[in-house]
């Protein structure tokens, strides 16, 4: 590794949910470690995620996910340059312990601290992922508890084109997923059982909003494949579950790409991204790949562990607000409602 004396190491966390995170990221491209905790099979438990035991691992793993990415990285907190944490969007116990734990660290090393938008950092997972990748482009952002499409017109500025009027796409997914007993989370579950379905078995409604041309609605869909298990109760008909949701997924899929490659076109863009958890649907890759690749429009999208919530994420976005000099107070609190670009 060759060292030179401009470059930015950051320790980043994350836990704004159900992962405990922490990772070393040089430049904001290249990560040096990344070490997830996933608490899913506790809550898998409970079917959710239950906010107060959420909490509760976080903190008893904290320490130890943050010694394993300095020692994966070869580092010593004292040869970080700066500490970012995720302070919102999410659930505010959770929040809380990050944003904690990061404001003692960098305290008792006397470094910087770099709030990041949990939303923005999912975006910046492309920047790791895709080295040549610039603003602007227009971002499909899918994940449990956002749907946005956006411009990214540069570091750190996006210009919000949709999102979703109700549920959140993978808030779809695991609702779904729950309705037809494949547990959680859903998204991955029926990732994989809609591989055995026909896409075209049932007609479902599109997640579209009429009056709007980007906005979602996972409402009306949701209730449409809860009425058709419903009628087939009723009727004592058998539901083929891989059948369902494989025409769910589509549902969601199709509209997912229109909205975006027409967001593209309108906007005169050939590069288009996506983020989240939902964009490691294998599904909706390859529907937006084809698509792509017809329309002429470069797409990027990050592997699946960079695509559910991490922190290497967080330490790239945590760079570019480093380098444009955004530095957060020992007052950083957590905002468990905040908005894409908001600071
Ligand atoms: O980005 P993420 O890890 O957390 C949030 O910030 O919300 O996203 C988690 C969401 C869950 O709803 C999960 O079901 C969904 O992403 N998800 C998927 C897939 N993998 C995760 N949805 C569809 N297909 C997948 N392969
Ligand atoms: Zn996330």
């Amino acid at each position: 590794m060759t060292e030179n004396s401009s470059d930015v190491r950051i320790l980043a966390i994350e836990s704004s949910c159900d992962e405990t995170a922490a990772a070393v990221v040089k430049n904001g491209r290249e990560v040096l470690s990344n070490i997830i905790y996933s608490q899913i099979a506790t809550h898998t438990m409970y079917g959710g995620v239950v906010p107060e035991i959420a909490s509760r691992k976080h903190i008893e793993k904290i320490k130890q996910v943050v010694e394993s990415a300095l020692k994966e990285a070869d580092m010593t907190l004292e040869q970080v340059d700066a500490v970012g944490v995720t302070y919102g969007p999410g659930l505010v116990g959770p929040l809380l312990i990050g944003v904690s734990a990061a404001k003692a660290l960098a305290w008792a090393a006397d470094k910087p601290l770099v709030g990041v938008n949990h939303i923005e950092g999912h975006v910046a997972a492309n920047f790791i992922a895709s080295p040549e990748l610039e603003p602007p482009f227009v971002c499909l952002i899918v994940s449990g508890g956002h749907t946005h499409l956006v411009v990214v017109e540069d570091y750190g500025v996006f210009r919000i084109l949709g999102r979703s009027r109700d549920d959140a796409a993978g808030e779809a997914f695991d609702k779904v997923a729950r309705s037809v007993g494949l547990g959680y989370p859903g998204g991955p579950k029926i990732d994989a059982k809609a591989k055995e379905g026909n896409p075209d078995a049932i007609q479902f409604p599109q997640a579209k909003v009429r009056e709007s041309a980007y906005d979602f609605s996972f409402s009306g869909l949701k209730s449409a494949v809860l009425n058709y298990q419903n009628h087939a109760k009723m009727t004592g008909e058998e539901i083929n579950v891989a059948d369902l949701v494989a025409s769910f997924q589509k549902a969601v899929v199709d509209v997912l790409v229109e909205h975006t490659v027409a967001a593209a076109h309108e906007y005169g863009f050939r590069q288009v991204a996506m983020a989240g958890g939902v964009a490691s649907n294998s599904a909706l890759r390859n529907a937006m790949k084809t698509r792509c690749e017809r329309e002429g429009i470069r797409l990027f999208y990050p592997p699946p562990v960079l695509c559910t919530d991490n922190a290497a994420m967080i330490g790239s976005a945590a760079y570019y607000e480093y380098i444009a000099g955004n530095r957060s107070g020992w007052d950083l609190n957590a905002v468990p409602g905040l908005k894409l670009g908001e600071r």
